[in-house]
């Protein structure tokens, strides 16, 4: 074989080997961009963040018992600990702090492009689509609420929640 062909195929391999393990997995922990103006001012229902039902709701779509062409936990996995490789991981609490509500629901809805995370807003509707931030942040957030007032993550000292989430 021409040694030429082969360092180029050998160069492109490496190339594409780069580029998968770039697809914004477990990286540095940078803040994600800004919700669009379309999702900055949609939050969760506040009577939401301690409805044991709704969560357990958002459960159910999590892992496809819902819906089975909606299955979150066949790449993010079931506790939340990703099986595909590039999932964002859900327990991971540095970053997923960073994650306000409507960035969550942004995420969900028009997914992330160039990457295995595709937009679920045909096929979940918005009050669905609730529901999976409801149950995704237990992995890493259990029992706190979004204060958009104060731009972070507040501990809502529900203890309904927290109890809820370890089902
Ligand atoms: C085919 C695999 C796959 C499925 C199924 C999947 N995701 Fe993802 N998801 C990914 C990947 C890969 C990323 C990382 C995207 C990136 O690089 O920012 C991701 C990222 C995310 C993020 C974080 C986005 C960000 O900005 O970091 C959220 C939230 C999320 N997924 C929620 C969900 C929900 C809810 C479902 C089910 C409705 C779901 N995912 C289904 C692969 C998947």
């Amino acid at each position: 074989m021409d040694m030429k062909l082969v360092q180029v195929v050998f160069v492109m391999g490496i190339g594409l080997t780069v580029v998968g393990c770039g697809g914004g997995g477990e990286g540095p922990i940078v803040p994600p961009p800004p919700a669009p103006a379309e999702y900055a001012d949609k939050h969760m229902p506040a009577d939401w963040w301690a409805d044991a039902a709704k969560m357990e709701e958002g459960r159910k779509i999590f892992i496809g018992e819902t819906n089975i062409d909606v299955n979150c936990a066949s790449c993010h996995g079931k506790d939340g600990k990703p099986v595909k490789a590039g999932a964002r991981d859900f327990r991971n609490t540095e970053r997923m702090k960073l994650y306000s509500d409507s960035v969550w629901l942004w995420r969900i809805s028009e997914g992330v492009p160039n990457t295995k995370m595709k937009a679920w807003k045909s096929k979940l509707s918005e009050e669905d689509r609730w529901k999976l931030v409801l149950y995704e942040r237990n992995f890493a957030l259990t029992g706190k609420t979004w204060d958009a007032g104060k731009n972070q993550w507040v501990d809502a000292g529900n203890i309904a929640v927290a109890s809820a989430a370890t089902k």
